[in-house]
């Protein structure tokens, strides 16, 4: 059985989403321990609902970055983790923390990269006028939303969208992308040639998840 641990720090809808796949689709894991950044949120209560440890390790009391991500970087390592997860986990990692768990550690970002890195990613997708939008769940890398890419989901912009519309169009995606990106973690079919994923035994388009792209979906 390997182990998950999972980052959080607010909604943690994809938590639940990798939570749930895991249990109903017998991975050869399990979640050891979702962390959060912060006390208060909601994917906190959402976790404890669905039966998971949770651990609080919130910034607040650590001298800087270094001090505080080394405590984290000790409590995740408690765990043996095969995978960590970073779930909106809303804090940059240092370097540290990063190369300490390179090539276990995945995030998934709200855009298809390398389209909009950082924060935002909905509204600008909009101001941009990009017809197709979408998420990515990469390795972790100290270049941020930098590293290889998994897999990716893509979802239509329509012209009726607005950033919270196109938000949950991604969202829904997401909660498809990151368990099946996930499990194949967790089954070792995840290597790395010349710095890019390769996936061991594809299958034709697994790693590009289209939604409702057709023409007649604009
Ligand atoms: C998601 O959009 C994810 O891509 C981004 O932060 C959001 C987290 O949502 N990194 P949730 O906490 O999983 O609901």
């Amino acid at each position: 059985m390997k182990e998950i641990v999972v980052l959080i720090s607010g909604r943690g809808s994809n938590m639940a989403a990798i939570a749930q796949a895991c249990a109903s689709e017998h991975w050869p894991a399990r979640i050891a321990a979702v962390i959060s950044s912060r006390a208060d949120a909601e994917g906190v209560t959402t976790a404890r609902a669905l039966g998971l440890a949770v651990e609080v390790l919130e910034p607040r009391g650590f001298a800087d970055r270094a001090a505080f991500d080394d405590a984290l970087a000790e409590r995740v390592e408690r765990h043996r983790p095969h995978v960590v997860a970073l779930a909106g986990y809303m804090r940059i990692l240092s370097e540290r923390f990063v190369e300490r768990f390179q090539g276990r550690l995945v995030n998934i970002h709200p855009s298809l990269l390398p389209a909009f890195p950082g924060l935002h990613t909905h509204a600008r997708a909009l101001a941009t006028g990009v017809a197709v939008h979408g998420a990515t769940v990469h390795l972790v890398t100290a270049e941020l939303d930098g590293g290889p890419i998994v897999a990716q989901a893509a979802v239509p912009v329509r012209a009726a969208d607005d950033e919270a519309s196109l938000a949950a169009r991604v969202l829904e995606a997401e909660h498809l992308l990151y368990p099946r990106a996930l499990r194949w973690m967790v089954e070792g079919r995840v290597e790395l040639v010349d710095g890019r994923v390769s996936l061991r035994d594809p299958v034709p388009g697994e790693r590009l998840l289209a939604i409702g792209l057709g023409a007649e979906s604009r």
